[in-house]
This record gives structure tokens, C-alpha cells and sequence, in this order.
């Protein structure tokens, strides 16, 4: 094997460092933490081997973690092909992993209080201006039409945006006797919206600035730690452009979170995206696709103009080895639903924006599938709570 080959495959650890993004949504704790993940072999020729030992053979969630594992360790650059081994905890390995995850829920809390059945998607963008704010509050509006329960987190704090282009105002509320933030709701279609943006806590930008230095480098973290979520299905994080230490920070809390990146179809604006991919992929980040945005400008005529350039987003993603979700082409009705507070994707019979904010939608939830849990309510955490317990009293 060349030398480049070997250069290209991942460690075991970057292997182990991806796992730890594989959450299990009954126990709230990752596969690693739990001791699910037992161990991974990387192979000469970009195989990967993992061994994942599961609390029951007949899980439920097995499909949901199969395809977790698969898709992360597959994202890793140099793999080829990934094998998952599967086996079963043994009584006492449960009872660890039980022990451990409630350990996790309690004490040690988990470093954010974003539901483990979350489906959590960072919206992420090499510089401002690409539209990220955009396609985040569209998809968001698109699935929560669709029926679904959908967070959206505005990161970008210095730069938000999310409260005017959702038409959604108001202070943010505590939880009494808590020290817990309450996100702003709206009902959309069938669905709902929990909404959280610096814009609910200054009356004005000025005021955001005035804060910053004191407490806004910790306001990401707030409102990861300390907002009262719903029981969401996907939380939506529109994420400040480029690589600082915001990123690093929801990075690093939440370790589950894909990657979707936001680019125009200039070929010059694919360097910049590329870094924001490469700080994903260290931080152990599923990178799940790529949106091209401001494409094409069609005429009523038909004629199509490349303002922006072409081919940028397509170029990107064969570069990141993942799917282009979709382009979004230029359209009025996005930059005039941003202002109303109407997204595009929710005025019937709009433009070619919004069908292809609809298509990518449908996209997200293919390459991102939300976590079912039907057919877990055997409520397994506390049935081995109480099975821990009587060891601890037959043990003792
Ligand atoms: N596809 C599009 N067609 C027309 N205007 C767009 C499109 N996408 C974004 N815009 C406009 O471009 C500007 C920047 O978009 P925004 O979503 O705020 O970018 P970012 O969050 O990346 O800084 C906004 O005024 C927005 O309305
Ligand atoms: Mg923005």
C-alpha cells in the first residue's frame, strides 16, 4: 500500500471521535459513553470494522443506529465501506450503561438540553451573505408545515436574523422557579416552531453590541444549556459565518449534530466553504450535504442568467464526497418573505425558490431521517433502573 493510501484512512480514534456523534436516543447517552461502540478495525483498503453491542438484539432503534454509524463512519475522508459487527450487552455491561446514562441525565448533566430524539442540523456557511439565514428558516417552515415539531437556534448573534424572517417577536420567557429559557412558539401548518435568537433578548442591535465582550460569547452555550426545548424533531442552528469559536463551541456540545453547508455557485466561494467542512470534520461533524444557493436566475421568458457563477455547489460537494441537496435559484420571493416574515416555501403556488427549498426539504429528511421511536416505549431506561437496583440489594 502507498504511503498516501495510509496517510488518507482514519485512526481508530478518528473512528471512535465520529461514534461519539451516535446517540442512543432511548438511553440519551452516546455509544462510546454507554460502551456500546466495543471497538473498530480500519482496514488497508478503507474497510472499517465496527463492533456495537446493543442492550437488546431485538432494538428497536437498531435500523436507527445502523444507519448512524454507517453514514458517520462513512463520512470520514479514505472510507470506503463500513461493516458493523453486531452483538449484545451482557446483564452487567447493561447495567453499566444504564447506570451510566443515568448518571448523565443527573449529576454530570448533559452539556445541553436538547432532547436525545432530536434530530440536531447545523446550517453552515464559509461567509455572510450566502443566504444561510434564509434557507434555515425555509426549511424550518417547510417541515413544520409538514407536521413536525421544529427548533430553530439563531447562532449567528451578532447577526441575527431568524426573528424577522420567521415575522415572530416577543421577549423570551423564563420557566418560574428555573433558571430556564422558554422559546418563542408558532404554529406553522400542522406543525410548531420553538424559536430562540438574541433578537428576543436586546430591543436593538445597538444593544447586542453594546453587550458584547460580557456575555455574548457565552449566550450560544445559554441557549444551548439552558432553553426549555420541546420534545423537537429537528433543531435547526443557523450558525454565524465561518470557523470561530461559536462553531468550535456547538461543536463540541453537540457532538450528534450534522452538517449542512450553505455556498453561491462562485467557484471563489468554495475555499471558504471548504474550511468550514474541514472545522466540521475535526470536531468529528457528519458533513450531510450541500446547498447551493443563488443559482441560476430564470427569466418569465425562460432565459437563465448565472449572476453568480455556476457550478460552485456541485464542485463543493464532489469535493466533501456528499450529495448536493439542491440549488436554490435567485428569487424575489425569498428576499421579500424574509422581510414580510413569510418564508417563500409557505406561499402557495410560489416561485421556483420555494420548490426548491421544498425538494431539499425532502432531501433533509432522506439523508437525515428523524428519529422514530415507536415501538420503544418499553421504557428500557427505568425497567434497568429497577433491575440495577435489585442487583445492587442481591449483591449486597
Ligand atoms: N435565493 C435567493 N434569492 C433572492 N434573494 C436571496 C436568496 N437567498 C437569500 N437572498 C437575500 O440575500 C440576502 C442575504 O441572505 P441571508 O439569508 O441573510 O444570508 P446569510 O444568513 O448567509 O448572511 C438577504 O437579503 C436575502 O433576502
Ligand atoms: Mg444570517
Amino acid at each position: 500500500m502507498s504511503d498516501t493510501l495510509a496517510a488518507l484512512l482514519p485512526s481508530v480514534e478518528d473512528v471512535m471521535g465520529v461514534l461519539r456523534g451516535v446517540i442512543d436516543p432511548e438511553l440519551g447517552s452516546d455509544i462510546v459513553t454507554l460502551g456500546m461502540a466495543r471497538g473498530a478495525t480500519v482496514n488497508h483498503d478503507g474497510l472499517v470494522e465496527v463492533k456495537v453491542a446493543l442492550t437488546t438484539s431485538g432494538c428497536p432503534l437498531r435500523a436507527q443506529i445502523q444507519r448512524d454509524v454507517r453514514s458517520r463512519v462513512g463520512n470520514l475522508p479514505g472510507v470506503t465501506k463500513v461493516k458493523i459487527h453486531w452483538g449484545e450487552l451482557t446483564q452487567q455491561e447493561k447495567a453499566a450503561a444504564m447506570a451510566k446514562a443515568r448518571f448523565n441525565a443527573s449529576q454530570n448533566a448533559p452539556d445541553t438540553a436538547v432532547p436525545a430524539t432530536t434530530k440536531v442540523v447545523m446550517v453552515a456557511s464559509g461567509k455572510g451573505g450566502v443566504g444561510k439565514s434564509s434557507i434555515t428558516v425555509n426549511l424550518a417552515a417547510e417541515l413544520a408545515r409538514r407536521g413536525m415539531r421544529i427548533g430553530v437556534l439563531d447562532a449567528d448573534i451578532w447577526g441575527y436574523s431568524v426573528p424577522r424572517m420567521l415575522g415572530i417577536e416577543g421577549r423570551l420567557s423564563g420557566v418560574e422557579g428555573e433558571k430556564k429559557i422558554v422559546p418563542n412558539e408558532k404554529q406553522m401548518g400542522d406543525g410548531v416552531l420553538e424559536v430562540v435568537s438574541m433578537g428576543f433578548l436586546v430591543d436593538k442591535e445597538e444593544t447586542a453590541l453594546m453587550w458584547r465582550g460580557l456575555i455574548l460569547n457565552r449566550a450560544v452555550q445559554h441557549f444551548l444549556e439552558d432553553v426549555r426545548w420541546g420534545q423537537l424533531d429537528y433543531l435547526l442552528i443557523d450558525m454565524p459565518p465561518g470557523t470561530g469559536d461559536v462553531q468550535m463551541g456547538i461543536a463540541k456540545m453537540l457532538p450528534q449534530a450534522e452538517m449542512v453547508v450553505v455556498t453561491t455557485p462562485a467557484r471563489s466561494a468554495q475555499k471558504v466553504a471548504t474550511r468550514v467542512a474541514s472545522m466540521g470534520r475535526s470536531n468529528y461533524l457528519r458533513i450531510a450535504g450541500v446547498i447551493e444557493n443563488m443559482s441560476e436566475f430564470v427569466d418569465p421568458q425562460g432565459n437563465s442568467y448565472a449572476i453568480f457563477g455556476s457550478g460552485g455547489g456541485q464542485e463543493l460537494a464532489d469535493e466533501l464526497g456528499v450529495p448536493l441537496w439542491g440549488q436554490v435559484p435567485i428569487d424575489s420571493s425569498v428576499a421579500t418573505g424574509g422581510d414580510e416574515g413569510s418564508p417563500a416555501v409557505l406561499e402557495p403556488g410560489s416561485g421556483p425558490a420555494a420548490a426548491a427549498l421544498r425538494v431539499i426539504t425532502s432531501c433533509l429528511l432522506e439523508e437525515i431521517p428523524k428519529i422514530d421511536m415507536a415501538g420503544c416505549t418499553a421504557r428500557i431506561l427505568e425497567a434497568a433502573n429497577e433491575a440495577l437496583a435489585s442487583l445492587t440489594i442481591s449483591s449486597s
